[in-house]
């Protein structure tokens, strides 16, 4: 397969279509790793996913504008398609699919857009009006242009993956929604593209986030199942971290994102923060451990020694 087609890139849906007629005229199985580029280790964890999944592997790169509120990060969002490429190319995708705002949303904003519904409106729905319709409407389309079997996105956005698996399944998209693990840097900070915006100082004041989360999770394995406990104990360490500045912090059901008062194991604490003016966001599934990576290919277990 690898000797019958090098990797490619299309920038046009004419040249995505006749990449992706390549691959299914062998019949090949696809998965769509959709990202807005920059890619770091925790987008090139998806590419292994999805290549441990289906047979080939296509990476969208396309700041969606549409996810964006004003005032937000999109016109400084940091973009490097050249190493993105180097980057897809060598950890294996075949095709990464690059196109411009007028291929995606030809006639300017779309007519239609898909509604996330209630769950949409909760977490960082309260707090980023618009934004996971941006994101749905985009993912729709892209699931549209590619069609994939499987499509692979990452926990670290946790309701992001939720609404996912919700759209797939209410709107019959026919394609199957994998959840991969969240990878961290090694002190713990979970890998984002905008941790390129934190200076020295913020960067350090941003440990408090993961620092927290492990705190409810090492609570949690002690027995506590006190939500509120577990929840100040983050907000102590937070408070500990001067720079860093809470939005919110959660601990929910998993399927229904409903606040819970009493944790149980696969609960999700999610936390959103500023550090500076980054805002980042975080969780741990409790009882969980295996479900975070390092970056280094080590648990969370086992990097804390
Ligand atoms: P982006 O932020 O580029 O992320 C692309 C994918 O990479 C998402 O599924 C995200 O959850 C995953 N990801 C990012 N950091 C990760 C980490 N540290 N560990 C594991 N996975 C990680 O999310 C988006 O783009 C956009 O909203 C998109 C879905 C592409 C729609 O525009």
């Amino acid at each position: 397969m690898s000797a019958t087609f090098p990797f490619a890139v299309a920038r046009t849906r004419s040249e995505l279509a006749s990449e992706l007629n390549k691959l299914r005229e062998l019949g090949q199985t696809v998965a769509l790793v959709p990202t807005m580029g920059s890619l770091h280790d925790g987008h090139l964890s998806l590419i292994d996913w999805a290549r441990s999944v289906c047979d080939e592997t296509v990476v969208s790169i396309f700041v969606n504008r549409l996810q964006f509120s004003v005032g937000e990060d999109f016109d400084v969002y940091p973009r490097d398609l050249e190493r993105d490429l180097e980057r897809a190319a060598a950890r294996g995708a075949r095709l990464v699919f690059a196109p411009s705002e007028a291929v995606i949303y030809p006639a300017g904003e779309p007519r239609v857009h898909v509604d996330p519904g209630d769950m949409g409106s909760k977490l960082c729905g309260g707090f980023r009006p618009g934004h996971f319709r941006g994101v749905l409407t985009v993912v729709a389309k892209l699931l549209g242009l590619v069609r994939p079997d499987v499509a692979v996105f990452g926990r670290k956005d946790f309701q992001q993956c939720v609404l996912m698996r919700n759209m797939a399944e209410d709107l019959d998209q026919g394609v199957r929604i994998e959840i991969a693990p969240l990878v961290r840097e090694t002190e713990g900070l979970a890998i984002s593209s905008r941790n390129l915006y934190l200076s020295r100082q913020e960067r350090e004041d941003a440990l408090g986030i993961s620092r927290g989360l492990f705190e409810a999770e090492r609570l949690f394995r002690g027995g506590e199942r006190r939500v509120t406990l577990l929840l100040n104990a983050i907000g102590a360490v937070v408070a500990a971290h001067p720079g860093l500045c809470l939005q919110y912090v959660a601990c929910v059901n998993p399927d229904t994102l409903d606040l819970v008062e009493h944790a149980d194991a696969g609960s999700v604490v999610a936390i959103a923060a500023f550090s500076g003016r980054t805002r980042l966001i975080d969780n741990v599934v409790l009882g969980d451990d295996a479900s975070d990576r390092f970056a280094d290919g080590s648990t969370i277990d086992e990097s804390r020694g």
